[in-house]
Formats: structure tokens, C-alpha cells, sequence
């Protein structure tokens, strides 16, 4: 251990007496560490380990801070969400009560292009307002991370618009913020009958300015029949890999359009969804690294049978990840634990997987790996403080919010 401790007081901070879920990935299962210890510099990690090992003059600081052995995991991420949209869906969702199904709604003008109608109407302080309650909900619940979407703006200017907002988000709370340019989410109602005008559009136009300013993070799209060929997402691929910028896509969601392999051949960071993905799709994604996103929330609000190949992705290794989806259509859920337990109870997840679902391997789905979803040095100091006994508590409850405390880059 490298820790001296007469650094300058207020850069170093102790969190001592936690039992900790390192989930580093030189460790079986958890990583636990019954009594241990975090030490951060500057917001990042220096040493996450057994608490014998500190140095005493550490231990009795008065920055440190006694976790009464309470569980610690790394702050949790959600590694996919639309969270920037204006609106609801609630009508939608009593005709789909009614009987219709998503993509009947979806294909008489209801779907994701009524989300569209009110962002284009909303105002760039509206639509910051009407996000935060759903961002301070997850932020309730421990996550230190969030990717959001754009993808019902559609045209330029409310993309990125709506990005901008994803920015803000950042600056308005103590998390860390990724952005995805969802421009090929679904075509525009002034390009109906032009699917292929509007992914010129897509190309030409909006991805470029969107990367000229910084405004994504990585490329993302929906290669389904109601939304993109894989013909169309492959041309918004190969444009974002011109710019730089790493791509995730929505795959064989809605039916298995062979889009996980599409995803899986562009090197993507993750592909995302996956019920109708063939067992040859998952070990495509094996073979290029990409992470498998479950999005239980969306099965369960949209009533799906089928599920993703769990089976396949655990026999040729392919990191499992769990989010949220929040989105107004198919996953009004702003609880990641809530997320965590239906990828559990509906798709067979251990709570191991569920665990690591939402820390390493989000942040892999991201291309944050480096940075965040493990108690290791060198990331970032982001820590969910929790009061339970066990790890499974996090995966066993529905509708309750154990967090004792979170710790955001070391703060
Ligand atoms: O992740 N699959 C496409 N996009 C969203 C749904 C968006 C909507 O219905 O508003 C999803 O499920
Ligand atoms: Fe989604």
C-alpha cells in the first residue's frame, strides 16, 4: 500500500468500518471485504481494502467517516435511459390496457412520436425542469452515473436541444452524466415516407454538428420494423465511427432482426434490449467485447413473452449490464433497484449478476471502465452506502430505498 498520511487534510477522505462489495474483477463473486476501508484523494480511490491495512494516523482523522459496517458498493449506474423527454404516456398505456399492443399504438401515430410532438413544443428550461424529479429519483437510490438519450427531438435543433439538457443535468447534480445521439430512434413525422431522407438528414447534418460541438458521448439507434433496417443504422454507424465516436444500438427488441451481430460487428459498446437475439447474435457480441444491457422494465411494461438468451450470454461470456430504459413509452421506471430485481425475478439473473449489472459492467456498457463500477484505485471515489445486512437485500426488495448515504466523486 502506497497511502502516506500527511498529505494535505482536505484532499484525503477515510470511509472506514463498511463492509465492502469491491466487485473488483481480480476478486470471486463480490470482492467482499468484511471489515474494510476506502481511502479517496481528489475524488478518486487509493485504496479500497481491509481496514487493518490503513495506517493508524489515517484511522483517526476527522474526515473520516465510520460506515457503522454498512454494506458499500460502488455507486450504482444506469447505463441506459431516456430520461430527457417532455410528457407522458398515460394514455397510451390504458390503450395498450385495452388491448393494443406497443407497436399498434406506436404504428397509429401514438409511440415515440408523441413524446417527439412534446419536446419539439417544450422549452429548454421545461424540459431541465420536467427531468430533474426523475433524475433526483435515481439519484435517491445511489447512482453516481447515468447515460441519457436524446432521440424525441428528431430534427437539429431539439436534439440538440435535448442534449444539451443531458449536459446540464451534469452541472445541475452531483453525478456523472454520458450523453447518446439517439437520432435514428424513429422517423420524424415530416419524413414518413422517406426513412432514407431522413437518415441522410441524419448523417450529413445532425450527427456532424452534434460532434463538432461535444454535445454525445456515443452514436446509438433502433434497428426494428418500426423504427431502421440494419441497412439504415449501418450508415449512422459507419458516420459516427468517422467522427470518433463509439455506437450502441437497440437490438432485437421488438423481433430478432440479427441487429445484436450488426451491433456486435461496429464493435459497440453494448446493444441494448436483446429479447428476440439468436444464440449466434450473443456469441458475435462475445467475440467483440460488447456488453449485453438488460432492460427488464421495458419486458414488463410492454408485456413481452420472449427473453434474451440469458443462457447464451453466460456460456460465451458476455458482461451482462442492468438499466432502466426510463423512457415515457415502455419504461416509465425511475428505480434501478426496481431494475435490478425484475432482471432477477424476470430473466433469471443471480444477484450477483444483477449486482454487477449495475456497477462493472455499466460502466463497461459506457466505455467507463476505467473510471467507475468497482471500489479500485484509481477510480472514481463514487460509493453507495447502504443499510443492509447482505448484498441480495439490494436485489430482494421492490419498493424500497435502503441507501444510508452516497458518495459522488468523493463528496
Ligand atoms: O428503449 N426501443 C425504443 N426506444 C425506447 C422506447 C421509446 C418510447 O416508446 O418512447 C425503448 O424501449
Ligand atoms: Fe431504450
Amino acid at each position: 500500500m502506497t497511502i502516506s498520511d500527511d498529505r494535505q487534510p482536505d484532499t484525503l477522505r477515510v470511509w472506514r468500518n463498511a463492509r465492502l462489495v469491491t466487485l473488483a474483477t481480480d476478486q470471486p463473486g463480490h470482492g467482499i471485504v468484511e471489515r474494510g476501508a476506502v481511502v479517496a484523494r481528489d475524488g478518486r480511490i487509493v485504496f479500497a481494502g481491509p481496514e487493518a491495512e490503513l495506517p493508524a494516523t489515517l484511522v483517526n482523522r476527522a474526515d473520516v467517516t465510520d460506515c457503522g459496517g454498512r454494506l458499500v458498493t460502488p455507486g450504482l449506474i444506469d447505463c441506459h435511459s431516456h430520461l430527457v423527454y417532455a410528457g407522458d404516456r398515460a394514455h397510451e398505456f390504458e390503450l395498450r390496457l385495452a388491448g393494443a399492443t406497443y407497436e399498434e399504438v406506436a404504428r397509429a401515430g401514438g409511440g415515440i412520436v408523441s413524446t417527439v410532438k412534446a419536446v419539439r413544443a417544450a422549452s429548454e428550461t421545461d424540459l431541465l425542469e420536467q427531468t430533474l424529479p426523475r433524475l433526483d429519483a435515481l439519484i435517491a437510490e445511489g447512482v453516481t452515473t447515468i447515460e441519457v438519450k436524446s432521440g424525441y427531438g428528431l430534427d437539429l435543433e431539439n436534439e440538440r436541444k435535448s442534449l444539451r439538457v443531458a449536459r446540464q443535468l451534469g452541472s445541475e447534480r452531483p453525478v456523472s452524466v454520458t450523453s447518446s445521439f439517439l437520432g435514428a430512434h424513429t422517423v420524424p413525422p415530416e419524413y414518413r415516407d422517406d426513412k432514407d431522407g431522413y437518415i441522410d438528414l441524419v448523417v450529413n447534418e445532425m450527427l456532424p454538428a452534434i460532434a463538432a460541438e461535444g454535445l454525445a458521448d456515443a452514436v446509438d439507434g433502433f434497428a426494428e420494423r418500426i423504427a431502421f433496417s440494419t441497412e439504415q443504422i449501418e450508415r449512422v454507424f459507419r458516420a459516427a465511427q468517422a467522427l470518433n465516436l463509439p455506437v450502441k444500438l437497440h437490438a432485437d427488441q421488438l423481433s430478432d432482426t440479427n441487429s445484436a451481430a450488426l451491433a456486435a460487428r461496429y464493435g459497440a459498446l453494448s446493444a441494448d434490449h436483446l429479447e428476440y437475439t439468436s444464440k449466434s447474435g450473443a456469441k458475435a457480441m462475445a467475440e467483440a467485447g460488447t456488453v449485453a444491457v438488460m432492460l427488464p422494465g421495458a419486458f414488463y411494461f410492454i408485456r413481452e413473452t420472449r427473453k434474451p438468451p440469458i443462457d447464451a450470454f453466460r456460456q460465451h461470456g458476455v458482461p451482462m449490464a442492468v438499466a432502466t430504459d426510463s423512457n415515457p413509452g415502455t419504461s416509465p421506471l425511475t428505480s434501478i433497484l426496481l431494475a435490478m430485481n425484475m432482471a432477477a425475478t424476470l430473466f433469471g439473473l443471480t444477484v450477483d449478476e444483477c449486482i454487477a449489472g449495475a456497477t462493472r459492467h455499466a460502466a463497461r456498457a459506457l466505455g467507463l471502465g476505467d473510471a467507475t463500477g468497482t471500489l479500485e484505485p484509481g477510480k472514481w471515489a463514487d460509493l453507495a452506502i447502504w443499510d443492509v445486512e447482505q448484498a441480495a437485500e439490494l436485489v430482494y426488495r421492490m419498493g424500497f430505498n435502503p441507501l444510508h448515504q452516497r458518495v459522488w466523486r468523493g463528496q
